[in-house]
């Protein structure tokens, strides 16, 4: 064919060059600042007359889909194998150009191995109001024999130029979304999950930039796998200079089989870069998943107050209790209900009962309905915690059917929280759940279902001994379309023992995540500041939770509890029938709070104000038109009383000044450290948009474990 050129996408701030003029896989030549319309591109990768490519103007060029092709030495993008047993080269991939069609926002490259008989095609979608560049790779098996596929990325780029640094994600149960700053080092750094879905540890995304990035500044690049099940990234110091970043999903030996004439599509990845440091980038990622991934009722109606039982109740899900409940809950202004755990005969702790869902009429003699119904009267909605990939090995399901777990012949059948994993990649399995999940949505008023998933996949076999992680995520998937097809207006939150499963393959299915089971006001600081780096507050579940706190045992006030969870999805999940009358006057007022700014935070501009880690941090959400804004400066651990901190704003307009306010109720000893204090809290003090993003305000002087929250309005000048 002839060479299809140059290839351009376009979004508002950035523009990708696809080099397209040789006959190999094109070659991204430049991903980066917007480009001129009309640019003359061919100064972006010259070739002299034998056609050898000489240094990019803007990036070390880097196939799109690197092959071990005419000497390339670094990581393929494409590990696989033609099984027909006559060594005829599949495993050694190279692609030749066979088309390439652009279409407005979308490029769609083809390219052909003769030799190993596969057809790659790379599909790019630059979305032009987020100017998030959205990629997927497939291979289509051209062969007889059948073709083994052990790694494809879905996304192959180079890193910027001077990119040596980088946030890695890493955690653990309660304590997600941690980041770490990295150097990357020579050679390959790279991260996996093997658990068969993304993990507390293992949030699938990797962000880079130059030395000394934060916040604010400096050139920044990040990529996520939209994938709840394994996946793999790797950024690699390449031998002829830059870097390249691959990810993708992690196939198991044997896991993905191309009988002739089938096909594997990767998960979408999705990646961006801005040139303003992390909160231009975290800003593309929300914007993206708000216009693009999340079902609409997330942007199309205010986020619920949510009532959980969980951490006031556990397993003593009771009639009585959860009425109880349900009217403090509804006094203090809870909009959703949910019943957790143990609703269901035989659940008295985590050792028996997933799988039966029959509602246990000892603690429930009404069953769910007459609770439903006085949550209803209450004006609440009604939700269910389910749990529904899972069965315990003391059930009667597993009894019934012990074939339909996820198991490997001849190897030990590990249990985690003494519960197997049900094998979705059975129809008869499948069906089963669909039903009794069907049923309880058709039978109840049940408008949103919390569905958990407390364990790792180990040695996750299917009926034939297959790895089965991938088929298990796809079957998932296709277990949650269905449903939402049945029953669209019901919400789901994506919940596994707290945010071990939080991705944007699941989060085009459901509406928020349970973002970490460690409700401690203080540990939450790192965890929310870390997940906003791709996750906007309205799918951040974030509850005011218990004192002590029942993971950490540390008593955090209510004011710094309530504070912390209206910069999120807010919720409650306390014992209320324990709370004293000022605790619930003041949960009270921070449920009117959140209620008051929930459309601003939710659909403003979100920016981080300061350092990630430790004592302070701050948090704004900014109006489209800039001329509001609400912020939380938050002093975590560490005291701050030595000296009064400044909070540098951002995103607010230069050009205006703004009445900036202490809402109430303001920390007691706030009035004692500032001076005028009255008017702060008042009637407000008039400062300059500019003085606020370049000088800052200076807060008053503020303990551990206390928020302010401040509120910015425009005035008329
Ligand atoms: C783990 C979840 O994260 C908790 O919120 C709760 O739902 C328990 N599972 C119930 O078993």
């Amino acid at each position: 064919m002839s060479p299809a050129g140059l290839l351009r996408l376009d979004g508002r701030g950035t523009s990708l060059v696809a080099d397209a003029r040789g006959a190999g896989v094109p070659r991204c030549v430049h991903w980066g600042t917007r480009l001129a319309n009309g640019a003359d591109l061919s100064g972006l990768a010259r070739r002299d007359a034998a056609g050898t490519e000489r240094p990019a103007v803007i990036e070390t060029p880097l196939d799109l889909l690197p092959t071990a092709d005419f000497g390339f030495f670094g990581e393929p993008a494409l590990a696989g194998w033609s099984g027909g047993g006559d060594g005829g080269g599949g495993w050694a991939a190279a692609l030749r150009l066979a088309s390439a069609r652009q279409e407005a926002e979308r490029l769609e490259i083809v390219c052909r191995d003769r030799v190993a008989e596969i057809v790659i095609v790379l599909d790019l979608h630059l979305d032009p109001d987020s100017d998030v560049l959205v990629c997927r790779t497939s291979l289509t098996n051209e062969g007889d024999a059948p073709f083994h596929v052990q790694w494809l990325a879905a996304l192959t780029l180079p890193l910027p130029a001077g990119a040596a640094e980088a946030l890695a994600f890493h955690g653990g149960w309660g304590e997600e979304f941690r980041t770490a700053r990295i150097t990357l080092p020579p050679g390959v750094w790279q991260r996996t999950s093997r658990r068969g879905r993304p993990g507390h540890d293992g949030f699938p995304a990797l962000i880079a930039g130059e030395a000394g990035f934060d916040d604010h500044r400096g050139a920044v690049f990040g990529v996520h796998l939209g994938w709840s099940g394994n996946h793999r990234m790797l950024v690699e110091n390449l031998p002829g200079g830059g870097r390249q970043i691959q990810i993708g999903e992690l196939l198991s030996p044997g896991e993905v089989v191309l009988p002739p004439g089938g096909s594997y599509r990767s998960p979408p990845a999705f990646a961006a870069r801005a040139s303003a440091g992390l909160n231009a980038l975290s800003g593309a990622f929300h914007e993206h998943l708000r216009r693009r991934v999340l079902p609409r009722r997330v942007t199309g109606r205010p986020r619920p107050v949510v009532f959980n039982t969980w951490q006031a109740l556990y397993f003593d899900q009771t009639h009585d209790a959860l009425v109880e409940l349900a009217e403090q809950a509804a006094g203090v202004g809870a909009e959703r209900f949910v019943v957790d755990d143990g609703w269901f005969a035989g659940r008295r702790d985590d050792r028996a009962a997933l799988g039966d869902w029959k509602v246990d009429r000892a603690k429930l003699p009404g069953g769910l309905r007459a609770v439903a119904e006085r949550v209803n009267a209450l004006g609440m909605e009604f939700g269910l915690w389910v749990e529904p990939e899972m069965v315990s090995p003391a059930s009667g399901l597993y009894r019934a059917h012990p074939d339909w777990a996820l198991s490997l012949p001849g190897r030990p059948t590990v249990p985690g929280r003494n519960q197997l994993v049900l094998d979705l990649t059975r129809a008869e399995v499948r069906d089963y759940t669909f039903a009794w999940l069907d049923g309880y949505l058709r039978e109840l008023p049940i408008a949103s279902l919390k569905w958990d998933h407390n364990r790792d996949l180990t040695h996750a076999g299917d009926a034939e001994g297959r790895p089965a992680a991938r088929a298990q995520t796809l079957a998932l998937y296709e277990l949650l379309d269905a449903l939402r097809e049945r029953h669209p207006e019901v919400e789901i939150e994506s919940c596994a023992s707290g945010g071990a499963r939080i991705d944007y393959g699941i989060l085009a299915r459901t509406h928020r995540f349970w973002t970490s089971d460690d409700t401690d006001a203080v540990a939450r600081a790192a965890i929310q500041n870390g997940c906003s780096l791709f996750f906007p507050p309205e799918v951040m579940g974030a509850h005011v939770g218990p004192a002590p706190d029942p993971t950490t045992r540390r008593s955090v006030s209510m004011n710094f509890r309530g504070r912390m969870a209206t910069f999120g999805h807010f919720g409650l999940e306390l014992d209320l029938r324990a709370a004293s009358a000022a605790d619930l006057a003041e949960l009270k007022r921070h449920v009117a709070a959140y209620k008051r700014h929930r459309a601003l935070i939710h659909g403003g501009r979100w920016h981080r104000l300061a350092g990630a880690e430790g004592g302070a941090i701050g948090w704004c959400a900014v109006a489209p038109d800039r001329t509001r804004a609400v912020a939380l400066a938050v002093q975590a651990a560490d005291t701050a009383l030595a000296e009064a901190a400044t909070m540098r704003l951002a995103g607010l307009d230069r050009a205006r000044v703004y009445r900036v306010r202490i809402e109430e109720p303001a920390p007691e000893h706030v009035r004692a450290s500032m001076p005028d204090p009255e008017a702060w809290i008042g009637g407000g003090v008039d400062v300059g948009g500019d003085a606020l993003c370049d000088a800052g305000l200076r807060l008053p002087l503020r303990w551990p474990e206390t928020a302010l929250l401040l509120t910015f309005e425009a005035v008329e000048t």
